[in-house]
């Protein structure tokens, strides 16, 4: 399997454009799930603390025999850690589940207005960056408004913005306000958490191209040159997700998908008033 794709990053480091994402994904299963992500050519894989399965994620990874340096390592910092002193040891405790002594990003998971700490904690993910400890640093699950705030008290723009997006809900505005940051985005829950898998549209697509649902949703995620972390925990899917070289979705493709957005077509939670 070729070199996967990456994308470039505001502080020059680089990113495998697509990645394997963990969540609801037991710490023994992460194991397996992680190893054969790794031997299908996945260079990248994205956990949290608040999955409970970073050291199923660093068993897979020495599992797989790839060396740690060629593999993309996402950790995100839960909510309850936010706060200066709290989130530096927060890292440590992550990289010691890991078994690793870096990040290769370190997100905060949530903005959790409420808390009114993401600015202070925000300048704990730049100190882990310039201890070396995360190589690089973003946000997930930011508005527009965090944003700006955390550039305009620290001058430190996050390489990331991870952000639910799928074909039912697309995030062009803030896709658009992260652009213009130099923030890339990054789709969480890229399959609708499955959901997307049965809807006739992206069945018609797939019959067209002779290709999978799957298939032609992480291709529409990769056009529109974002970040796809799918999960699966079966290797047959996580293979299948991955092998999505060789076809392309022309004009009418992407504009029937671009069709499918819906502003209700949220599945998670409501950064602005989420409740954790
Ligand atoms: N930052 C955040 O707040 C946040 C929030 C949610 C998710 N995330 C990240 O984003 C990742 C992906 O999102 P997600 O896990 O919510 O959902 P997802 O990737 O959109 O969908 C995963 C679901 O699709 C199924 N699936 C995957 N590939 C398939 C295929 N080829 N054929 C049929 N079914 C398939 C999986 O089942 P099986 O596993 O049984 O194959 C699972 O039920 C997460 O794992 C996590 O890393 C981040």
């Amino acid at each position: 399997m070729s070199d996967p794709l990456r994308l470039e990053l505001n502080d020059g480091r680089t990113i495998p454009q697509i990645g394997l994402g963990v969540w609801r994904t037991p710490d023994d299963v992460a194991v397996t799930a992680v190893r054969a992500a790794l031997e299908a050519g996945y260079r990248h894989v994205d956990t949290a603390a608040m999955y409970q399965n970073e050291a199923g994620v660093g068993q897979g990874l020495r599992a797989s025999g790839v060396p740690r340096e060629a593999v993309f390592v996402t950790t995100k910092l839960w909510n309850d850690d936010q706060g200066y002193d709290r989130a530096l040891r927060a890292l440590d405790a992550s990289l010691q589940r890991l078994g690793l002594d870096y990040l290769d990003l370190w997100l905060i998971h949530w903005p959790s207005p409420r808390r009114g700490l993401y600015a202070e904690t925000w300048k704990a993910l730049v100190r882990a960056r310039e201890e070396g400890r995360a190589k690089s640093i973003g946000v997930s699950n930011f508005e527009v408004e965090h944003l700006d705030r955390i550039i305009g008290e620290t001058g430190v723009t996050p390489v990331i913005n991870q952000i639910e997006c799928h074909p039912r809900f697309q995030q062009r505005r803030l896709r658009e306000a992260n652009l213009e940051r130099g923030v890339r985005t990054e789709s969480w829950s890229p399959l609708g958490q499955g959901q997307l898998l049965s809807d006739p549209v992206i069945g018609a697509i797939a019959e067209k191209h002779g290709r999978t649902p799957a298939q032609v949703i992480i291709r529409w995620h990769i056009d529109s040159g974002l970040v796809v972390i799918p999960k699966s925990v079966h290797p047959d899917r996580i293979v299948q997700n991955f092998d999505v070289a060789g076809f392309s979705l022309d004009a009418d493709d992407m504009a029937r998908i671009e069709a499918l957005d819906d502003p209700d077509g949220r599945i998670g939670a409501n950064p602005m008033t989420a409740a954790f």
